[in-house]
């Protein structure tokens, strides 16, 4: 076990004031609905392309009870292109058990909070900290990487039992009791704005950070030794073939996923297993004229998909094919889509 930094709090908070973030559009307001909405969105996604969906998703939802009263279909839509769709599915869950549940007030702490879909314990802290000054511990991947260094922590993440102790440890870290209300927002802010500029997985900036002088990791000459996690995540792979049928007409034929497994409930190019199987799934006339374009990886969290996509006119819709219909361009850009399936009607446009 570490000793704990003296000072690490208040140098935390006097740097962020300095130099952090401070005017990305989720800041500078308390409203935990437009709060929970950006810590949602970049759970895994990087702030620059947050930037580009945050302000359209509340142009569509300015609420929560706009957002639990709009259609499932409507809130991937807006999703769409900015992956791991399970956030949107769960994001809509949420704002109606907000709704439902909460009189359509956001709970005011991190324990409650954390039993909305999709809220995990990081996530709450970094919403009742931010609206609330409430003093809850954030551990995003960003904030173990700064943690684990400044205590030198050298423990096994893969085992549940370091997790938590590190848990302990990061509410151990947070301001005294006393600090003033805007330290505590701030102080979660700096964390991750640490992590995320300064504190790097690879040649990280010790030089300005505002914790040096207290970082174990650095003291001992490799910070990038921390965090240590054994569990290689062992990624799988699939092929998938990727049916892109037009119609004489030039419309396309989009399924809907299956409420489980990849994808799902977007609309997608209609998906097999082999190129047999997409062959079989075209009416023999048209089989013909299929075109094989380049094969490409499109990684997901847990496995890379090989994607091999198929284009043709064909005379009639694929068969098999339980929940398609024909969709015109100026249809199909409104729907959600997986981003790869996005790029490949897009290309097929220019
Ligand atoms: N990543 C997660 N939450 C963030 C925030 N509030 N600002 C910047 N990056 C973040």
């Amino acid at each position: 076990m570490s000793e704990m930094p003296a000072g690490f709090a208040g140098r935390v908070v006097d740097w962020q004031q300095a130099h952090g973030r401070n005017s990305l559009p989720w800041q500078n307001t308390r409203d935990p609905y437009r709060v929970w909405l950006s810590e949602i969105m970049l759970q895994q996604t990087q702030v620059a392309t947050v930037l580009g969906y945050y302000s359209r998703f509340l142009q569509c939802f300015p609420d929560v009870a706009a957002l639990a009263a709009a259609p499932l279909d409507d809130v991937l839509g807006s999703w769409s292109g900015l992956g791991y769709y399970s956030r949107a599915r769960n994001l809509h869950r949420c704002a109606q058990d907000v709704v439902a549940l909460h009189g359509g007030q956001f709970p005011r702490s991190a324990q409650v909070l954390q039993t909305l879909p999709g809220i995990g314990r990081s996530t709450a802290a970094a919403i009742a900290s931010f609206c609330f000054g409430e003093r809850a511990a954030i551990l995003d991947g960003n904030v173990k990487r700064v943690l684990t260094r400044v205590l030198g922590f050298g423990a096994d993440l893969a085992s549940a039992t370091n997790e938590r102790s590190l848990w302990a440890q990061a509410e151990a870290l947070l301001p005294g009791e006393n600090v003033a209300r805007e330290a505590i927002p701030r102080y979660t802010q700096g964390l991750m704005d640490l992590g995320a500029g300064v504190c790097l997985t690879r040649n990280p900036s010790c030089m300005i950070c505002p914790v040096r002088e207290l970082c174990t990791a650095l003291r001992e000459g490799a910070p990038e030794k921390y965090p240590v996690r054994t569990r290689k995540q062992k990624r799988g792979a699939q092929s998938l073939w990727l049916l892109k049928a037009r119609s004489t007409d030039g419309a396309v034929w989009l399924e809907k996923r299956p409420a489980t497994g990849i994808w799902a409930g977007l609309y997608c190019l209609p998906a097999f297993h082999s190129r047999a199987e997409l062959e079989a799934a075209v009416a023999q006339a048209s089989r013909a004229d299929l075109r094989d374009d380049p094969a490409f990886v499109h990684v997901l969290t847990h496995k890379d998909l090989h994607l091999h996509p198929v284009t043709g006119v064909v005379a009639a819709p694929p068969v098999g094919a339980a929940r398609g219909a024909w969709f015109a361009c100026d249809e199909w850009t409104r729907l959600g889509l997986p981003a790869p399936v996005r790029r490949l009607l897009e290309a097929g446009e220019r």
